[in-house]
């Protein structure tokens, strides 16, 4: 068995953790922390979590009896704790951007603050692309929630040199903006209704570009949108294929990405005319990626669909986890989606 903390346990992602780890059957969940729950039992927050015997710590992050902790905590706080934690031997996964970028320039750029911790570096936690970094990190950056979908999605299309211009569309629920209410999540403002926002400033757009537009002449625009739904995350990415690709057929893309992602257990490929559903992915840590449909002017729209809080949070942070410890990736994470 190995021994697992969470840091910021008491929020949506920290949960999410608890509710996963708790059924996993090589981890021990040694600690969980919370700055304003010290003494309280986790279930008095995380109601669906009976009977753990667990109860929040207001623990300094040296004091961890931890093989792997997750810093489950808002950006600009986390590049405070890990270095402290990385300190007493244990790995850590930390789901804030704090460690997803090669360059902390651009961190410093698009998050608005100084990075202050810029010797300790993440291997980027998309197993799906960079698990043999994974494998030997002590430090994982797991990825932004929709960074999760459009990258997966699009990913095949850049590595394949078929396109120029991505421009990706997403509709989140409103999990994604963590447990504390504010007048964007206030349900008369949410219900009934869509919200664009950021419209094309988004700092998701920041750490998509920096994975897909490492394939050279690749250009990514972002619009998030908050649509009234607890969790899920829909992307449709519309690309605009190269000139010297402009004949390719669907039948010839649907290849490539089964030819990448065939042995990927978390994602899925839609059959031909499918349209993934975020009710299919809705607690699971599966990617649904389906499209595969050229217009009459060569753009190409790929669609994707997972839930924010698992794939594109906690669920991918155990994926991350299980690497590290060298133990079955799958482990703890094999359940399906909550349909309908
Ligand atoms: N929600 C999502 O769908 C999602 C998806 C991908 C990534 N993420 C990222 O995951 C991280 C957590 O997100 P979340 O949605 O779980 O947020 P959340 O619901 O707001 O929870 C964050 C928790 O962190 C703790 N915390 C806040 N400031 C802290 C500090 N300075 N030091 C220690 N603990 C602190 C808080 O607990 P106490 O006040 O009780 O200590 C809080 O409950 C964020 O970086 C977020 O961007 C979230």
């Amino acid at each position: 068995m190995f021994n697992v903390a969470i840091i910021g346990a008491s929020g949506y992602t920290g949960g999410e953790l608890l509710r996963m780890l708790l059924n996993h059957p090589e981890v021990e969940i040694t600690d969980i922390t919370s700055r304003q729950y010290d003494g309280t039992p986790a279930h008095k927050l995380h109601s669906h979590i009976r009977d753990s015997g667990l109860v929040f710590k207001n623990k300094s992050p040296g004091d961890l009896d931890a093989d792997v902790v997750f810093t489950a905590t808002p950006h600009g706080a986390s590049m405070k704790i890990v270095p402290e934690i990385l300190e007493t031997g244990a790995k850590v996964v930390d789901l804030s951007g704090d460690y997803r970028y090669r360059d902390t320039a651009v961190y410093e750029k698009w998050y608005g603050m100084e990075h202050t911790d810029k010797e300790n570096k993440g291997a980027f936690g998309l197993p799906e692309l960079y698990r043999d970094e994974i494998k030997k990190a002590d430090l994982v950056a797991n990825p932004g929630c929709f960074p999760t979908g459009a990258i997966l999605s699009s990913y095949p299309l850049v590595k394949n040199n078929l396109v120029s211009r991505i421009i990706i569309d997403s509709k989140t629920g409103v999990s994604g903006a963590g447990i504390n209410p504010s007048a964007t999540t206030h349900y008369p403002n949410i219900a009934d209704n869509v919200n664009p926002y950021k419209i094309s400033s988004h700092r998701h757009m920041s750490e998509i570009q920096q994975e897909l537009h490492g394939f050279e002449g690749v250009k990514v625009s972002f619009t998030p949108h908050l649509v009234p739904v607890i969790r899920g995350i829909q992307t449709t990415s519309h690309s605009l294929l190269n000139d010297e690709n402009i004949d390719i057929t669907p039948d010839e893309i649907r290849k490539l990405y089964e030819k990448e992602y065939g042995d990927e257990y978390f994602i899925k490929l839609m059959d031909e005319g499918e349209i993934p559903h975020l009710s299919s992915v809705r607690g699971s840590n599966f990617v649904h990626i389906g499209g595969f449909e050229i217009d009459e002017t060569g753009r190409l729209v790929m669609l994707s669909c997972i839930d924010n809080l698992v794939k594109g949070a906690s669920g991918q942070a155990i994926q991350n986890m299980n690497i590290i410890l060298g133990i079955d990736e799958t482990l703890g994470l094999t359940h399906f989606g909550l349909h309908p």
